[in-house]
């Protein structure tokens, strides 16, 4: 039994929807999680800049004696060399293989909408999967590059105006489409289910990037028993994070995140 922990990380909070469900499927285990919240948003950077910032997460991780690694980041799971990924110390995996396959699973009419940042939708990852699994699909893709912010400031609340607003602007495009599944391809949006599953309507299927991540890597190894622990560090404002965490994780913890100068790593 391995007893080491399992690595998490995000450009900020997003990475969260991971740990939740991490916590559902493997509660045995103990979980480190980093949030980069310094250089948050990720997803409107340049490619060399994500990679950059990626392999210091991982750094910081690897330091950490983690036994495997997620990256719950749409955006650098879209962007990190897998050739690199392939050659990390411990096993590694993203968010968009699961993902994809999930909605691939899910829709009926075969019209798969993918929202994420735009370096997300940029590369075009998602899709590709998606294509070589259903090859006659019909994707829409659309970046959102105002939801990180909102979220990462908490307007996340059914009833806020100014969510709601950015919510139709983007999505009008998707739900006129008639898609039957939408991926939430950035982890952060999960947070933003209600609202966004109040939009498109109960028929439309919202795929979780975050939890289709954690359930893959709930397969990868034997589970430990009993009540793991998760240790929360962040690169700015760990006050600012215990706060938003809560609400995030859906549960009263003690969060506690500590204070990480990632440009050491
Ligand atoms: N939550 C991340 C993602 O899944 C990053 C968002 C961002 O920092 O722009 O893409």
């Amino acid at each position: 039994m391995d007893t080491r922990p399992i690595g998490v990380f995000d450009s900020g909070l997003g990475g969260l929807t991971a740990v939740r469900q991490l916590r559902r499927v493997l509660p045995g285990e103990d979980i480190v999680y980093f949030g980069d919240t310094g250089r948050v948003p990720y997803g409107s950077r340049g490619r060399d800049i994500i990679v950059q910032y990626a392999r210091q997460d991982i750094r910081f991780l690897l330091q950490q004696d983690v036994k495997f690694i997620i990256a719950a980041c749409g955006t650098v799971s879209s962007t990190y060399p897998p050739e690199e990924a392939a050659r990390l110390p411990v096993p590694f995996t993203g968010v968009v293989g699961a993902t994809a396959r999930a909605a691939v699973d899910a829709t009926r009419n075969r019209k798969i909408g993918i929202i994420g940042t735009a370096a997300t939708v940029r590369s075009w990852s998602y899709a590709a999967i998606i294509r070589d699994m259903m090859p006659d699909v019909q994707i829409f893709a659309r970046a959102c590059p105002m939801f990180v912010p909102l979220v990462e400031n908490g307007r996340v609340h059914r009833g806020d105006v100014v969510i709601e607003t950015v919510v139709k602007e983007y999505l009008t495009p998707l739900k006129d489409a008639g898609v039957d599944t939408l991926i939430l391809g950035c982890t952060h949006y999960p947070l933003l289910e209600e609202v966004i599953g109040d939009f498109m309507g109960p028929d439309v299927t919202l795929i979780d990037s975050g939890a289709e991540a954690a359930n893959l890597a709930s397969t990868q190894f034997d589970p430990n028993e009993g009540t793991g622990t998760t240790q929360y560090f962040v690169s700015d404002d760990p006050q600012g994070f215990d706060q938003l965490a809560e609400l995030f994780l859906q549960e009263k913890v003690n969060v506690g995140a500590e204070l990480v100068d990632i440009s050491r790593y």
